[in-house]
């Protein structure tokens, strides 16, 4: 709804039943819009107004968009009002305009994008759909979410299939040799996180899918990260998929995501799961003997059955809000927040062990790191007894602390966690 006088005044009952937050959201919306224009990253005034858009408790700081990202208030109306909708009318309703949304969202075609539940579903669709036989090697990481791990490890079980791990290294091109030194005539793909969920780092993802081609390797991404935190050209990056959600980075509702499938690798990567959608035109029980017919000339292949309208009306909303600021803003300001929690971390000197590399390319706005002498469970309690969500990050042994932050955030936010550390190692 677009807030002016008028539809201020005959919507006065729809406002009464409104909190004062949302209130203030309606007028903060006008107040966001840039008009394509560049917001400065400290216009703190531009970014509180953003602000005003969540309806975050102030009672807390939330430090763990890493998790999942709140959604402002046009992507929860947009999740009501389509629900409305349909329970009041009986519409059915549509998911289908969100695949080319998303499509352009993230540089793809129409036809590359199959709508998920979250990341975890597209990357097993992606794993057990990809051609693979007993003894053929995988490349993965020592960083990776149980998302990632547990489908690969499945199918180890299951078929037998080789896991080769690398340790990500503090410069993009020393990963990039470590998973090199990985490959032999047994590897068929590599399967990496495009930033890990343990300390965010923001891998060199086209060259290692670009390595991945010249070896003839298939290039799987998880992708939990990447939408929504940085611009996304899937085309250009050259993997073969990509998993991502809606609900981290983006901002939509929870349980929605996406897994895009390159339009020439859809016939390689089989489908599994069939039902409403999946199927073209050919597959006719009726006949003697029955048509098999194939299958859809699109992602559409790899989902199919009722489902959520009022979520995918939610993920439009999130991309129109994104788009409202702007995404170079958006990944402007969270980058530059993610540097100013690193400056501050590295004030600690050898107190602090920074786990995300400060070299540019391989940071955003996701920071790891550890306390020396202090067990990072008692600190992740200390913050909780504090007001302050983060994340403890107990993966793969790695053992520490996760902050991240989104548009929503401050830097005061952030030095109140400074505040909180300072008082434990002293
Ligand atoms: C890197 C990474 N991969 C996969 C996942 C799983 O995401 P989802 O819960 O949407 O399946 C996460 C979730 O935090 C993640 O950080």
């Amino acid at each position: 709804m677009e807030f002016n006088r008028r539809n201020f005044i005959r919507s006065a009952s729809v406002l009464a039943a409104l909190s004062l937050s949302e209130i203030q959201s309606l007028s903060a919306r006008q107040m966001i819009k840039t008009d394509g224009k560049t917001v400065a990253e400290d216009d703190e005034a531009y970014w509180q107004n953003v602000r005003q858009m969540f309806p975050l408790t102030k009672d807390w700081t939330y430090l763990n968009n890493g998790t999942f990202g709140p959604s402002p208030y046009p992507v929860i109306e947009a999740v009501k009002n389509s629900m409305l909708d349909a329970d009041q009318l009986g519409n059915y309703g549509s998911y289908e305009a969100t695949m080319p949304k998303i499509a352009k969202f993230v540089g793809a075609n129409d036809d590359e994008i199959a709508l998920t539940h979250n990341v975890t579903e597209g990357i097993n669709i992606a794993c057990w759909g990809v051609p693979l036989k007993k003894g053929d090697e995988v490349i993965v990481t020592t960083h990776e979410h149980v998302g990632n791990a547990a489908p690969w490890m499945n199918r180890m079980k299951v078929h037998g299939i080789v896991l080769k791990k690398y340790t990500p290294a503090s410069t993009a091109a020393e990963t990039l040799n470590r998973i090199a030194a990985l490959i032999n005539k047994n590897t068929r793909a590599i399967a990496t996180p495009h930033i890990p969920c343990t300390q965010g780092q923001v891998l060199p993802i086209k060259d290692i899918c670009k390595l991945a081609k010249d070896k003839g390797l298939f290039a799987l991404v998880d992708g939990a990260h990447g939408a929504g935190m940085m611009h996304l050209d899937l085309h250009d990056m050259g993997c073969d998929t990509y998993a991502s959600c809606c609900h981290k980075w983006m901002l939509g509702p929870k349980g929605t995501g996406f897994l895009y499938v390159r339009k020439e690798f859809q016939d390689t990567l089989q489908a599994f799961y069939s039902g409403g959608g999946t199927a073209d035109d050919k597959w006719d029980i009726m006949t003697n003997p029955v048509s098999i017919g194939g299958y859809a000339q699109s992602a559409h292949r790899y989902f199919g059955g009722t489902q959520a309208n009022g979520l995918y009306a939610g993920v439009n909303a999130s991309i129109d809000f994104i788009e409202t600021i702007g995404l170079t803003n958006i990944h402007n300001r969270i980058k530059s927040l993610g540097k100013y929690t690193q400056n501050r971390l590295l004030e600690f000197g050898d107190k602090i062990e920074l786990l995300t590399p400060t070299e540019d390319i391989s940071r955003c706005a996701v920071n790891g790191f550890k306390i020396k002498d202090v067990d990072y469970k008692k600190f992740y309690d200390t913050c909780a007894e504090n007001k302050i969500r983060i994340r403890m990050v107990p993966e793969n042994g790695i053992n520490c602390l996760r902050v991240s932050t989104h548009i929503y955030n401050n830097t005061g936010e952030v030095d109140k966690l400074i505040d909180l550390i300072k008082k434990s190692i002293s």
